[in-house]
């Protein structure tokens, strides 16, 4: 990061709708960020389904852990200390371990087995802020991956951010969706509609602006709408017209250009299998430079305060 980034950032990945590539993008974005030589955070707060361990392929790890020192147990209150699992020695893929001399350090903290969601406290609020806090002072980047929706992770990261523990750190919210009409207008509710991200910050103290400031969307397995790659001029017509009336949209539900991180385009590797792609896939022609530089692009804008800036 540049001198004038911020210590240590805390970003979250929400969606509203399920199975948008939030969990995939988002470890492609540890990812690259651990290749640039900083000291990630990856945790897995999707209650309902941790899949990190499986993204970041750790043997025995897949669904999450099964000892009881997951970070459900720990917000719970019946761990301290949550599991840490290393990535660069613990992964099950050979080319992950053999990470160059300047990678920094990727840490995952896995959800239980099973875990499942439950409730949202005051005792789990302040379990959850303190475990942030304490990995914003190791850590660059502190990734949290929020189960979809308006769920008890969500709320949790809403009111841990506005607790006095968390208050003065910075954080960055990413809201993940597909490029097609349902998956934008779910998008924008989940920003600005009623219980949505920003009512609720609001709701638990947040200034509205700051909060929105603090947003951005990630497009994810955006198709190709270039009409010169279309064979058929009536298909390649209402391709065209397709992404403008989308774009059209998304400016109307507060999310267009100006809230947009980036896209990631469809990657065939990823329709077939949940991974990360490195760079060793694209060199052995099985996945697309075009992803790795998409990953490498929001990992790039998500450090970089120019991004955040707004002018204010
Ligand atoms: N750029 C892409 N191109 C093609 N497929 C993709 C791309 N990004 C993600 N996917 C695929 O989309 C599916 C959903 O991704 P992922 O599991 O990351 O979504 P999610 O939002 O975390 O879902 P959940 O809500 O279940 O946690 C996966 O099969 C993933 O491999
Ligand atoms: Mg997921």
């Amino acid at each position: 990061m540049s001198a004038n980034d911020p210590a240590s950032i805390l970003v979250f990945a929400t969606s509203d709708k399920g199975g948008t590539g939030r969990s995939v993008t988002s470890c492609n974005i540890a990812y690259r960020l651990w290749l640039r030589g900083l000291d990630v955070a990856y945790v897995d707060f999707d209650f309902g389904s941790p899949t990190a361990g499986a993204l970041f392929e750790i043997g025995g790890v897949e669904r999450g852990v099964t000892e009881g020192h997951g970070l459900h147990s720990y917000l719970l209150g019946q761990t301290r200390e949550p599991t840490r699992i290393n990535v660069g020695r613990d992964t099950d893929r050979p080319q992950l371990r053999r990470n160059p001399p300047r990678a920094g350090s990727l840490t995952l903290l896995p959800g239980d087995i099973g875990g499942g969601e439950f409730g949202c406290n005051d005792a789990s609020v302040r379990l959850g802020a303190l475990l942030l806090a304490n990995l914003l002072n190791e850590f660059a980047v502190v990734i949290v991956d929020l189960s979809a929706g308006r769920s008890v992770a969500l709320e949790i990261a809403l009111r841990a951010t506005a607790s006095t523990v968390l208050r003065n750190h910075t954080h960055r919210w990413l809201v993940f969706h597909r490029w097609t009409r349902q998956h934008v207008l779910a998008a924008g509710g989940l920003v600005h509609g009623a219980h949505g991200l920003l009512e609720t910050a609001t709701a638990w103290g947040h200034a509205k602006a700051d909060l929105l400031a603090s947003m951005r969307c990630v497009r994810t397995a955006v198709a190709e709408s270039d009409s010169t790659r279309v064979a058929d001029p009536a298909q390649a017509t209402w391709l065209k017209e397709q992404a403008n009336s989308l774009r059209e949209l998304a400016t109307a539900n507060g999310i267009g250009a100006a809230m947009m991180l980036g896209q990631t385009p469809i990657e065939p590797m990823l329709q077939w299998r949940e991974q990360l792609i490195l760079d060793a896939d694209v060199g052995a022609r099985l996945a697309n430079p075009a992803t790795v530089a998409a990953y490498t692009n929001l990992a790039r804008r998500l450090t970089d305060s120019t991004t955040w800036d707004t002018g204010r």
